[in-house]
C-alpha cells in the first residue's frame, strides 16, 4: 500500500492567552458552566498575529523538524476558514514568508476537516506526481476575529493558532482515508461574506440561500445540530476509513479528534467501543481552533512523545459544510 510518511511537525500558538474566568465580564457564562459542556479551560487569542503569520511560524518549524530544504516542497496546501484575505491565497503567503519557491500553492476549505482533507490531497498529489519530494500541509486559524463576543453560545469556543506537517510519500505503510460532506447542513455552521453589490445592483437578483438571518460576518452555530452530526459523523468516518483497509480501529494506537467538545469525543469512543485513553485531547489548552486543532494535537504528541515511529495513528475531523473525514496512517 501506498502511505505517506510525516517527517516533522511545526506549531505556533499566539502568545495571548484567554481563560474561562476572563468571558464573564461581558457575557453570561461561568468556568464551571464552559468545563463541564465543553471540556474547553483556556485558549490562546490573536494579539494581532494575522493568519498567515502564524502558519507560516508553523511551517518553519515543520521543515526545521524535517530537516528539509523548503526547496524540496512541491506543493503546499493551507487550510483556514479565517484568512487574511480573498486573495491572495493563504498558501502563497506561507510560500513567501518560507520561501519554498518552487512550491506549487492550494488552500483548501473544508472547515475543522480541513486538515484531513489535505493531508489526503497530498498524499495523491505525491502519488501521482514522482519527481515531487515533500508536500507541506499548513493549517492556520484566526477564528476570534469572525467570533461574536456578544454570544455566550459561540464565544467561549474558539481559540486561534496554528499547525503544519512536512510530508513524503512512503511504499509499502499503512494507509487509507475517507472523506465526505452534507452539505444539506450548511446553513447549521457559517459564516457570512460580504453579500452581492455592485454599481449597478437593483436587488431584483436576490436568492434566499435558506440560512438564518444574519448581517454579520461571525460564525452561526447550532449548537445542538452540529452535535447530533458530530457524534454520528466522528465513528462513522473513522469506520468507513478502516473498513477499505479491512483494519481493525482496535489496533490504532492513537486517535487525534477534532477538538470540539470532549463529551462529543466520549460519546464517539463509547459508540466505538474504543477506550478514551487512546484519545488524544487538548482542548482544554487550545479550545477549538476549526482545522488547527487536529495538527495541533498532532505536534504535541510527536513532540511529547506520545506518538511514535510505528505508530497506527487514526485522524478524524467534522465541521462547517459540513464536511468529515478520518485518515488511518502509519506514522
Ligand atoms: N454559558 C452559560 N450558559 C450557556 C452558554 C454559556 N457559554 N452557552 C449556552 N448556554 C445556555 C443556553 O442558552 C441554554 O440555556 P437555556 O436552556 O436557558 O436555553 C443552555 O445553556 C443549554 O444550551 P445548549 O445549546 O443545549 O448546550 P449544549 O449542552 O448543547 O452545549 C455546545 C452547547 C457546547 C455548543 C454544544 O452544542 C456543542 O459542542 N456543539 C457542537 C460544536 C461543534 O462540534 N462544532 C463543530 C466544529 S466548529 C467549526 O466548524 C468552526
Amino acid at each position: 500500500m501506498l502511505g505517506i510518511k510525516i517527517l516533522g511537525t511545526g506549531g505556533y500558538q499566539p502568545q495571548k492567552k484567554v481563560v474561562n474566568e476572563d468571558f464573564t465580564s461581558f457575557v453570561d457564562t461561568s468556568d464551571e458552566w464552559i468545563r463541564t459542556r465543553t471540556g474547553m479551560v483556556e485558549r490562546f487569542v490573536s494579539n494581532g498575529e494575522p493568519t498567515w503569520y502564524m502558519g507560516s511560524m508553523a511551517a518553519k518549524q515543520a521543515i526545521e523538524a524535517a530537516g528539509i530544504s523548503p526547496d524540496d516542497i512541491g506543493v503546499i496546501i493551507d487550510t483556514s476558514v479565517s484568512p487574511d484575505y480573498y486573495t491572495p491565497s493563504m498558501s502563497c503567503m506561507v510560500q513567501r514568508e518560507i520561501k519554498a519557491f518552487n512550491a506549487m500553492t492550494i488552500d483548501v476549505n473544508c472547515a475543522c476537516a480541513g486538515c484531513v482533507y489535505a493531508i489526503d490531497m497530498a498524499k495523491r498529489y505525491l502519488q501521482s506526481d514522482e519527481n515531487m519530494k515533500y508536500a507541506l500541509v499548513v493549517a492556520n486559524e484566526n477564528l476570534t476575529k469572525i467570533t461574536d463576543y456578544t454570544d455566550r453560545s459561540t464565544c467561549v469556543l474558539f481559540g486561534d493558532g496554528a499547525a503544519a506537517a512536512v510530508i513524503e510519500r512512503a511504499d509499502n505503510s499503512l494507509y487509507s482515508s475517507f472523506l465526505g460532506a452534507d452539505g444539506t447542513g450548511a446553513k447549521y455552521l457559517f459564516a457570512r461574506s460580504i453579500p452581492p453589490a455592485n454599481a449597478f445592483m437593483t436587488g431584483e437578483g436576490h436568492v434566499d440561500d435558506g440560512f438564518p438571518e444574519s448581517n454579520s460576518h461571525y460564525l452561526y452555530q447550532d449548537g445542538r445540530e452540529v452535535y447530533k452530526f458530530a457524534t454520528k459523523a466522528l465513528p462513522n468516518a473513522l469506520t468507513k476509513a478502516a473498513e477499505k483497509i479491512n483494519f481493525d480501529l482496535n489496533d490504532l494506537d492513537v486517535i487525534i479528534p477534532h477538538q470540539a467538545n470532549v463529551r462529543i469525543i466520549e460519546t464517539a469512543a463509547k459508540n466505538l467501543g474504543i477506550s478514551m485513553d487512546k484519545f488524544v485531547i487538548n482542548l482544554d489548552k487550545h479550545a477549538n481552533t476549526s482545522s488547527a486543532s487536529i495538527p495541533i494535537a498532532l505536534d504535541e504528541a510527536v513532540r511529547s512523545g506520545r506518538i511514535k515511529r510505528g505508530d497506527k495513528v487514526g485522524l478524524v475531523g467534522f465541521g462547517a459544510g459540513l464536511t468529515f473525514g478520518a485518515i488511518i496512517f502509519e506514522f
